[in-house]
């Protein structure tokens, strides 16, 4: 990494450096979501608002980031606020349901084509888990399909074949990566061959229909068609993890796309800043989770939390046709001119993404897949280090995605700022 970048960031942010001393103490690493930690220690946030981040260190950052798509109204958005407060204020964590579940199932039911029925927890994580679980209690198989390099959360399952960080997980039975099978992203021949191979003893196919963690890689349409004519010929249900990709329209990527699966797993900002996890789909899978006569068993303290439906009842409601079909725009200018500056510099940089969703890698690209993307996710960090230190925060692997509150000048400022990062990295 650039030395300067690292001094420049070591001089701005003591107050950072010492909570980060005293994290070490007591969480190892001083840490406590890998996501979050980057080289030589990650900056302290005291507050957000709007699009922007306020240090511990008291620097105003551009946040580009959005906690990994969550925050898609920015920060502490008024409605949202006045929402969760006043649900909290009458009572929380009842132990019996409430309506704002219901408020919240029936928008999610209206928007998202494959959701006939829907339930509720606490993350991304158990969202996949359970959709898998309904398919697996469909199909009375166990193999899992997944994309290499396709990331749906910490369960032990689809923590196989994430890669990237490249190390081994540790805590993950042997049995389990035996039973989960990879295809690459946007290979068509590759997938026949997995169903040709593995068809018949498939429980499930989960993708996400645009690989956001592996890089804002955008699908080609026919891959994704491929995947639902094999899933249906295979009576595979097919499961589109959309806890980021919700984001891009107003039905989710499979609106976007055209491509309904059978099963779909929410999280991220549908809870309003509140942790959240949905899944949904055909009714015939979802009774897996009948409370009467279903196989399957799906319980939560905190699933259907009130304050956490109202905040995600007051975001939809927030985030309509109008409000993505705009902010995806901004992401279409976005993408054009990084790819013009980028086009300026003697550095090897390919620009992916669709909607509000963008990446930068440190590579010649094309980027297709989570192989081509993982060329360049090492050399990236000098990068990111770099818009830092100008006031930008992205992901320190190159990610990043727009809020509401965002116009064209902060697209300028972004501009402005890569512009400029990519100069001190070249020098
Ligand atoms: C595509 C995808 N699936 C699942 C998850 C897991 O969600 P959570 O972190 O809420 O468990 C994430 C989190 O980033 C995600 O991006």
């Amino acid at each position: 990494m650039n030395p300067d970048s690292v001094e420049d960031y070591v001089a701005a942010t003591p107050r950072s450096r010492a909570l980060h001393e005293r994290a070490t103490a007591v969480m190892p690493g001083g840490d406590t979501r890998s996501v979050t930690f980057h080289e030589p220690y990650p900056s302290y946030v005291q507050s957000a608002s709007g699009c922007r981040l306020l240090t511990e260190d008291d620097e105003e950052l551009l946040d580009l980031l959005n906690n990994y798509t969550q925050s898609v109204l920015g920060h502490a958005p008024p409605a949202v606020v006045e929402a969760v407060t006043d649900r909290f204020a009458r009572g929380n964590g009842v132990g019996a349901p409430t309506d704002d579940a219901v408020v919240l199932a029936e928008r999610l039911v209206d928007r998202v084509p494959s959701i006939e029925q829907v339930r509720f927890g606490n993350s991304g994580t158990e969202a996949t888990m359970n959709a898998i679980r309904a398919a697996m209690a469909h199909t009375g198989e166990e193999t899992v399909l997944k994309l290499q390099g396709g990331y749906h959360g910490t369960h032990d399952t689809v923590e196989v074949a994430v890669e990237g960080d490249g190390r081994e997980h540790a805590g993950i039975p042997r049995d389990v990566e035996r039973r989960v099978v990879t295809a690459p992203f946007n290979d068509i021949d590759a997938l026949k061959d997995r169903f040709e191979r593995h068809g018949d003893e498939l429980a499930c196919f989960i993708l996400e229909p645009l690989m956001g963690v592996a890089g804002g890689i955008s699908p080609e349409l026919a891959f994704l068609e491929t995947a639902r004519d094999l899933t249906e010929e295979y009576d595979v249900p097919l499961i589109f993890d959309e806890v980021m990709t919700m984001r891009l329209a107003h039905g989710g990527a499979q609106a976007r796309y055209g491509v309904t699966p059978d099963l779909t797993a929410l999280g991220k900002f549908i809870g309003g800043g509140l942790p959240v996890g949905a899944f949904g789909g055909r009714e015939d899978l979802m009774n897996a989770f009948h409370p009467e006569d279903g196989v399957a068993h799906h319980s939560g303290t905190f699933n259907a939390n009130p304050a956490t439906m109202a905040g995600g009842v007051a975001t939809l409601e927030a985030l309509d046709t109008a409000a993505i079909e705009r902010l995806n725009e901004l992401g279409n200018r976005l993408r054009r001119e990084a790819r013009a500056i980028v086009a300026g510099h003697d550095l090897d940089v390919t620009v992916t993404g669709d909607g509000s969703m963008f990446q930068l890698h440190r590579t010649s690209g094309p980027v297709t897949d989570a192989e081509s993307a993982a060329a360049g996710t090492d050399a990236f960090e000098e990068l990111f280090l770099a818009m830092r230190n100008r006031g930008v925060f992205m992901a320190p692997r190159g990610m990043g995605n727009l809020s509401t509150p965002m116009d064209d000048a902060e697209i300028d400022e972004f501009l402005a700022v890569l512009d400029d990062s990519l100069a001190a990295v070249e020098a």
